[in-house]
Formats: structure tokens, sequence, C-alpha cells
């Protein structure tokens, strides 16, 4: 009897990054990869449409630093809700640690009290301060005056009214917690916990899920992404998205183990019927499910017609996967490619701009039960495609604003299932 193991966010799989390099031409303000995962024996399988589950790990030399910063014991055996292990081990797994919370910021009041920082302004000598001609703060060292009845605006120094302010005012609290991680508010504040307390803190990793850009009848014991990395620069120091970062500069191709698990779709699937056409709307790495979804067309040889609809800054260095895509085009098997360069000219043009040129065709392909797919940009993009569908269903579909909303919310998204969204 073979006993098959269930891989999970429990149990995940310890797979090998075997291809990860970058898809943008040079110049490209974007960092976009095609990153290759090896299933090895893991007996791991996935259908088109479905998401790998990545666990990334917290880069080494901010675990190191926040260790020397704390004065910790990097070998103290520990459990952060994910089984014991070294300190060391915990901090970089089980934990995340690149951006700092909301809740840990605000522990900072009972430490900076208790350390006796609420006193420690930075003043000596006699420092008076003038705020719209009314003094705010006369003050003597030398006469042993105290700061009680500081007014606020001038407490911007003051540990405790800088971290009292921040959890009155939720919109200072996120301006806050943006751009620091825990070494800049250790290093800010001053202030010690043990590391208990500090886990207890912290987030949970939590996985990343990425749409799979690859069909496993193509590319067997392979799983293959589009990912778009996110990198950013603050206080001095580079910084980035936990996981994105993790497998741009920590794996890239080091050959270490990088932890996933597969997130199956129920929804985000082909027609069961391969005849039915399907257009498919997929900017940036938003095409990622589309490759995969061409080549299990192609592979099942599916009669249905395939029209992608794909747009990025500029076709000179964001053209992804161009020349499958030719192939495809040359080989009939996309039988219609429409594309939208937001930046190849003075005005933006988006994949929502182009389905409205194209709406008596894209209307007639819907009437005749074609499949309609979105995936990419959660808050913009998907809600002006959803818009411009409905546009189009009222003016080519001879339709009142309400039927066309209904048409298009109702009828294809929920009751035929052929208006279908992968977005973030
Ligand atoms: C179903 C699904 C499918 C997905 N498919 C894909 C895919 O195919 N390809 C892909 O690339 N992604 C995909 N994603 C997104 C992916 O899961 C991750 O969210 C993304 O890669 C970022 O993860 P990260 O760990 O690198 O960043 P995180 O560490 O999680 O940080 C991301 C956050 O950083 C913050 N941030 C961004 N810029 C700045 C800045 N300048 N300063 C401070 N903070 C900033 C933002 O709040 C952002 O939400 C998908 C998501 C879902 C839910
Ligand atoms: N949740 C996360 O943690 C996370 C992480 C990474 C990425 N994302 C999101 O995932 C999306 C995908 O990123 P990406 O780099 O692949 O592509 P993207 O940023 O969505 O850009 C792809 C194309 O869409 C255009 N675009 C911008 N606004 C649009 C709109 N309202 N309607 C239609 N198109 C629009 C862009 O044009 P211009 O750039 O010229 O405006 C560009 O040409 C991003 O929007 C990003 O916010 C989320």
């Amino acid at each position: 009897m073979v006993i098959m193991t269930v891989w999970s966010s429990k149990n995940p799989y310890s797979s090998r990054i075997t291809e990860n390099y970058i898809l943008n031409g040079e110049g490209s303000r974007k960092e976009t990869r095609h990153i290759v995962f090896d299933l090895g024996d893991s007996g791991l399988e996935y259908k088109v449409g479905d998401a790998l589950a990545v666990l990334p790990e917290n880069p080494q030399e901010i675990v190191d630093n926040l260790i020397v910063n704390q004065g910790w014991d990097p070998l103290q055996i520990i459990d952060a809700g994910k089984g014991e292990k070294t300190l060391r081990d915990a901090l970089k797994m089980d934990v995340e640690i690149h951006r700092v919370n909301k809740r840990f910021v605000g522990s900072l009041i009972s430490k900076v009290e208790s350390s006796g920082l609420k006193i420690n302004v930075k003043l000596t000598g006699r420092r008076r301060m003038i705020v719209g001609g009314e003094t705010i703060l006369d003050w003597n060292a030398e006469s042993g005056d105290t700061l009680n009845g500081l007014n606020s605006s001038a407490a911007g120094d003051d540990p405790v009214a800088k971290v009292e302010n921040m959890a009155d005012d939720s919109s200072a609290m996120e301006d806050y917690i943006w751009s620091r991680d825990y070494l800049d508010v250790l290093d800010e504040f001053g202030v010690k916990y043990a590391p208990d307390e500090f886990l207890g803190l912290v987030d949970r990793l939590k996985p990343r899920l990425y749409s799979i850009a690859s069909s496993l009848d193509a590319h067997p014991g392979a799983v293959e992404l589009t990912v778009g990395i996110v990198r950013y620069s603050h206080h001095g120091r580079d910084r980035g998205g936990l996981c994105t970062i993790f497998m741009a500069d920590e794996i890239d191709d080091s050959d270490l183990p990088i932890r996933v698990f597969m997130s199956p779709t129920k929804t985000f699937v082909l027609p069961e019927d391969p005849s039915v056409d399907i257009i498919m709307v997929g900017p940036g790495t938003g095409i990622a499910p589309f490759r995969a979804f061409m080549e299990q067309r192609i592979y099942d040889k599916a009669s249905g017609r395939n029209w992608l609809i794909f747009g990025d800054q500029s076709s000179k260095t964001e053209f992804y996967y161009q020349d499958t895509i030719e192939k495809w085009l040359d080989e009939g098997d996309l039988s219609h490619f429409t594309t939208a360069w937001s930046r190849d000219q003075e005005e933006k043009i988006y994949v929502q701009h182009r389905m409205a040129e194209h709406g008596k065709e894209i209307w007639d392909w819907l009437e005749n039960g074609a499949y309609f797919y979105v995936c990419g940009d959660k808050q913009y993009m998907a809600k002006d495609v959803h818009r411009t569908l409905i546009e189009i269903a009222r003016e080519h579909g001879s339709m009142s604003a309400d039927d066309a909303t209904h048409f298009i919310e109702k009828v294809m998204m929920r009751e035929q299932k052929r208006y279908l969204r992968d977005v973030y």
C-alpha cells in the first residue's frame, strides 16, 4: 500500500527552485520573474487555475541583527507555535519580522514608561519653546524644573507621548508602521524584550499564494510562477516584500530548500466543454494563470477559441512570454491577442480601454457562450474591467444599465459561473 503524504501549511514540502530569471527588458521600472519549482518525489499535483502557497523565511541579516540588538541567546530553545526550535530558527521561519505590527507599537507604552524614558527627554540647560506667540515650554535644568504640564505638541521627542499619539490616531499608526521593521523601532526607543514576550507580540508567518503559470501536463514534475518582486527603500535601508525578496535574493538559484504546498481552486477553472471559447484579461502578473490555461488547452487539443488581453507598462520591457505568445499566434492556438501598453504613449491605455474598443466582438463571444476570465490587480484593474464589461452588455446587448448589471453579476457570474476572477 502506498501512503501519500499530505502537504499543507503545517507540513509543507521542501522544494528547490530550478529556474529563476527576470522577464523584464533592460530599463524596466519593474522586476517580474519566472520561477520554476521542482516537485521531486512529493507526489504533489495541481490543475490549471490552482495557486502555489509559498512559506517564506526572514532575511538572515535581520534575524541576526535583532538577536544582537536585544542581547538574546540565539540557541535558546523556543516554541513560536510551530514546534520547538532554536530562537534563531524560530525568528527566521515562524514569524513575520520584516514589518512592525500595531500590537507591538502599542506594547511600547509600558516599556518606555517602565524604563523611565518619559522624563528622559534630551534637554539640557535652559529651553524655551514658543508656538504661535504662546510659550509652551520654559524649562531650566539647573533649577530642577520637571516636564509636567508639557503641551503635547511640544512632546515630539517624548517617547510616551509619541506612542500614545499613535494609539489614539490610526492614520499616524499606519504611517509609522508602513516604513518600519522591528529593528527600526527597537533602535528608536532603546527598549528590551524577552524572547517569549517578543514572539507573543509579532505575527505568525503567513504563506503567500501565487497563481500557477504552468500546466502539469506540459511540465511534468514542475510548477512555474510569474512573480512581481516588491522592493522599496525606507530610512536608508533597502527592503521589500518578505516572500518575493526571499525568492529573488535569498533562494534565487542557490539550491536551498523552500517550503510550498498547493492551494487548489474550485471556481477558477477552464470550461468543461473544450469547444467553448474563452476570453482572458490578465495585465502584469495577471498573465500567469492564462499561460497555464493556454498550455492546457493546447495539450487537450481544445477546439474552443482563445483570446488573450494583456498589458503592462511598455512593449519594450514588459512583454512577458513574447516568444511563447508569438508561437501560439503562429500556430493558431491563440485566435485573438490584444495588448494595452500603458506607457508607450502620452495617454494611458489599459486593458479595459481595449475591451471597450472591441466591445462588439466581446459581446458576440459572450452571446456565443464564451467564458470571461480576469486575473491581476484587485484594487483598480479588476473593478474597471468589471464596469467595462457591464458597459459592453449595456451598449451591445441593448440593455438598460440595471439589466446589464444583472446579466453580468447575476447571470454570468453567479448562475452560469462563466465570469471568473483570480484577483489580489
Ligand atoms: C490568489 C492570489 C494569487 C496571487 N498570484 C500572484 C501571482 O501570480 N504573482 C504575484 O506576483 N503575486 C501574486 N499574488 C500576490 C502574492 O501572494 C503576494 O501578496 C505578493 O507576492 C507580495 O508578497 P511579499 O511577501 O513579497 O510581500 P509582503 O511582505 O506581504 O508585503 C506586501 C505589502 O508590502 C507593502 N508595500 C508595498 N510597497 C511598499 C512600500 N513602498 N513601502 C512599504 N510597504 C510597501 C504593501 O502593503 C503590500 O501589501 C497573489 C495573491 C493571491 C491572494
Ligand atoms: N497584495 C500584495 O501584496 C501585492 C504584491 C504585489 C503586487 N500586488 C498587486 O498586484 C498587481 C499586479 O502587479 P503587476 O506588477 O503585475 O501589474 P500592475 O501594477 O497591475 O500593472 C499592470 C498594468 O496595469 C496597468 N494599470 C494600472 N492601473 C490600472 C487600472 N485601473 N486598470 C487597468 N490597468 C491598470 C499598469 O499601468 P501603469 O503602471 O502605467 O499605471 C500596467 O500597465 C499590482 O497592482 C499590485 O498592486 C499586490
